[in-house]
């Protein structure tokens, strides 16, 4: 990765996001994450990518917040003076039946997977230039549903793969890619290994077992780098066969 590189990537405080701000920062970027209520573990994050010799910023943003969302990518610009590299990574779970999900949950769940995503995108594809990366992190459940309860939560990934490839579409004439990570079980706070639903979510695997965030993240700072250049509109499935 280029070592002027700039990447933002919202919910960069913990879990996979965190995974990825390191792994960037180890790649040579410069990290400015995002978050919404723990602050401690932000500083953590910004605190681990200074220890690679990389500047961080941790900024206050509610993804399901349009004028946050805007704000943190304007800030990104003035702190580091550009913007290469969006990890759209801020999300939030749902588990329940049909009928449990209310109005409300929809537009939370909508408004942080879905309409934030969007917003981040656009905002950052603005400030871009030739070579930029905007990469969405989607969820297995997009590709393959297992069994009931997740209704409203794959209805907000679905749509990750719908903004990937129509950004892909719309960036392509600037050289600017967009491209889809699909995660299957992750041992993360969202999804911890040893919680009620884990034992069903790995022996759905191919592997048998949950990942690893910076399993995730290694997949995120290829797609982040200049060897994926020619790599656009593309899903990727880190998700240890979930979707075979
Ligand atoms: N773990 C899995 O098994 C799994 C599988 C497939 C897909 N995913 C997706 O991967 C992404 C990361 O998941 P994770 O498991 O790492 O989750 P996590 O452990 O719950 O961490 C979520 C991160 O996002 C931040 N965040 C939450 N709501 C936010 C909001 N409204 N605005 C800005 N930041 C917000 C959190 O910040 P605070 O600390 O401030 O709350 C935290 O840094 C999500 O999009 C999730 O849907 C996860």
């Amino acid at each position: 990765m280029d070592r002027n590189t700039v990447a933002l990537v919202t919910g960069g405080s913990r879990g996979i996001g965190a995974a990825v701000a390191v792994r960037l920062a180890e790649g040579g970027a410069d990290v400015a994450i995002t978050y919404v209520s723990d602050a401690e573990a932000a500083g953590r994050v910004v605190k681990a990518v200074e220890a690679l010799g990389r500047r961080a910023v941790a900024l206050r943003a509610d993804a399901g917040d349009a004028a946050e969302v805007a704000n943190a990518v304007g800030e990104t610009v003035r702190r580091f003076g550009r913007l290469d590299v969006l990890v759209n990574n801020a999300g939030v779970g749902a588990v329940g039946p049909l009928e449990a999900v209310g109005a409300g949950d929809v537009d939370r769940v909508l408004g942080v997977n879905v309409r934030g995503a969007f917003l981040a995108a656009q905002a950052a594809a603005a400030r871009m230039r030739e070579g930029g990366r905007i990469i969405t992190i989607g969820s297995c459940m997009a590709q393959r549903v297992p069994g009931p309860g997740g209704v409203l939560y794959a209805t907000s990934k679905a749509a990750t793969i719908g903004l990937t490839k129509a950004l892909a579409r719309e960036l392509g004439g600037r050289g600017i890619t967009a491209n889809v990570v699909h995660p299957g079980p992750v041992d993360t706070d969202m999804n911890p290994a040893d919680g009620p639903y884990a034992g069903p979510q790995a022996a759905m695997t191919a592997l048998g077992r949950f990942g690893r965030a910076e399993e995730v993240a290694d997949v995120v700072a290829f797609l982040a780098g200049p060897r994926a250049a020619y790599v656009t509109g593309a899903e990727f499935a880190v998700d240890g066969g979930h979707a075979a």
